[in-house]
């Protein structure tokens, strides 16, 4: 969709801080790539939301941020303290809620926050006093003194926010943090990691899209490994909204692949198929981009003057869910061609 993906990603104010930076991320498992080129900026005190489908390589991205494993080649930055060399500095920067977190079940919540609390190299006064503050952020006074094992999953997801936030971490590093919730437990993680989200610069990897839309303030969107497109979350609900789908449908299918020609040969056009076929019917689809003008009088102007019968001409706006799966699907069928 976009020529360079990774020109959009840097910063474009020159004034705003990076809180992380990461620079041609590589990781190969075995021998098989699983990420490739990967660069990035996150501003501080931005929201960033990380989209992919599964196996995109997101968790695999998270890990490296927090420095679980290296990447094969390429540089992290987090708040200016370079990953690889000063783990230890670069890692206390960091508040990380994994994708499946390791929550001790016999534990009472409290008492889990203070363990942590104490394996964050936090002295006692001070992990008393961030011990409360997290409960009371994280809404958990209630279940306090309840055993990790019978907590809900929504709760769970609170204390494991409450862990991250132990320290009061510059970054926020969220692998898919309302996976498995059900709506209303969804709805109260979202609000709670947008607040959160006031005081700090959050990282939040999820492959579901109206999720970045409700909580991120940009979005950079990964499929197999490769980042393919990004954006604020303004510019992708309003830019790309306003693309159009257009439908064709012209009589005498014999002739699809002028007609396919002739629309291919206009300007402006991108994505130009099939979609049916049908004995005396054809029909074909093609994107407009938000910047180019309603291209179909043109269509028919064209199909007129090489005496193709136009059935029907229609236009639609796109939602966000269909460029979602455009994105996907042109970098699907680019990586086929490859092939
Ligand atoms: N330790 C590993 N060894 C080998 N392959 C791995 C390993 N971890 C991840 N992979 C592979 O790397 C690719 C990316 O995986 P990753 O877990 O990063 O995806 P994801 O975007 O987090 O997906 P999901 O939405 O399912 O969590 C997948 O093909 C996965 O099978
Ligand atoms: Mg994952």
């Amino acid at each position: 969709m976009d020529a360079d993906p990774a020109a959009r990603l840097r910063i474009e104010s020159p004034d705003r801080e990076i809180c992380v930076r990461a620079e041609n991320i590589s990781k190969n498992f075995g021998g098989i790539r699983v990420l490739e080129n990967v660069s990035f900026e996150i501003a501080k005190g931005e929201i960033l939301g990380f989209l992919g489908p599964n196996g995109a390589g997101k968790t695999t991205t998270v890990r490296i941020l927090t420095g679980f494993f290296p990447p094969s080649s390429g540089r992290v930055w987090i708040a200016e303290q370079d990953l690889a060399r000063n783990p230890g500095r670069a890692k206390q920067r960091i508040g990380y809620l994994p994708e499946s977190i390791g929550l001790y079940e016999d534990m009472r919540v409290e008492e889990f926050l203070k363990f942590s609390g104490a394996m964050k190299g936090l002295k006692s006064a001070a992990r008393k006093e961030q011990v409360a503050q997290k409960i009371e952020r994280c809404g958990l006074g209630d279940v306090r003194k309840r055993l990790i094992g019978r907590l809900s999953k929504g709760y769970r997801q609170r204390l494991g926010l409450a862990q991250a936030l132990l320290g009061d971490p510059e970054l926020l590093v969220l692998d898919e943090p309302t996976n498995g919730l059900d709506p209303k437990q969804i709805i109260e993680i979202r609000t709670l990691i947008r607040e959160l989200g006031r005081e700090r610069t959050v990282f939040l990897s999820t492959h579901i899209l109206p999720e970045v839309s409700m909580v991120c303030d940009r979005v950079i969107i990964m499929s197999r490994g490769r980042l393919v497109a990004s954006g604020t979350a303004e510019e992708l609900e309003a830019g790309l909204k306003k693309a159009r789908e257009i439908l064709v449908t012209a009589g005498e299918p014999w002739r699809r692949d002028e007609a396919i020609g002739l629309l291919r040969s206009l300007p402006g056009l991108e994505d130009v198929r099939v979609v049916k076929e049908e004995p005396d019917q054809v029909s074909f689809s093609m994107t407009v981009p938000a910047d180019k003008p309603d291209p179909r009088a043109e269509i028919s102007r064209l199909f007129v003057e090489k005496g193709i019968a136009l059935l029907e001409i229609r236009s639609a706006r796109l939602s966000l869910e269909e460029i979602f799966m455009r994105i996907l699907s042109s970098d699907d069928s680019a990586a086929g061609e490859a092939s």
